[in-house]
């Protein structure tokens, strides 16, 4: 399903990173940012969208915790640029999650899309570098 330039993220083999415990997360992500979207198109009211909201910040929280902890003392590739990344999101969702109560639907919907293009590009190569580092140092 896609519409102006927004895709409603669904889990694709493509998003695997090889490193089951990330690509589990990624999975719940997914399920996350739907259960947002429908939230917003389905008119379930403003406490389905904000508890929706809170439930995927919140594991984009856990979730960038476990991988910025997975880094910590590994030579991974572009270590500082990912560790970034991270904290750039972050702060554009507190900033969302502060200011919710000044923001409408659409714009919500509008920072929906740009989240789920920004985990698109981030796993396929952040998330995918750190994961074939960790999958080939798990093999040994
Ligand atoms: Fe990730
Ligand atoms: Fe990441």
């Amino acid at each position: 399903m896609e519409r102006k330039g927004f895709l409603v993220i669904e889990w694709s083999d493509s998003l695997l990173v090889g490193f089951e415990p990330v690509d589990a997360e990624h999975r719940a992500l997914v399920l996350l940012v739907g259960e947002l979207y429908r939230a917003l198109r389905t008119g379930g009211g403003r406490d389905s969208v904000e508890s929706a909201l809170f439930a995927l910040a919140d594991h984009v929280a856990a979730h960038f915790n476990h991988e910025n902890d997975l880094m910590i003392g590994c030579d991974c590739p572009k270590r500082a640029d990912h560790l970034l990344e991270h904290r750039v999101l972050i702060g554009q969702l507190d900033t969302v999650l502060d200011n919710i109560d000044l923001i409408r639907d659409e714009a919500l919907l509008e920072a929906l899309a740009f989240v789920e293009r920004w985990f698109t590009d981030h796993v396929r190569d952040a998330d995918a570098k750190l994961g074939r580092y960790l999958s080939a140092r798990a093999a040994g």
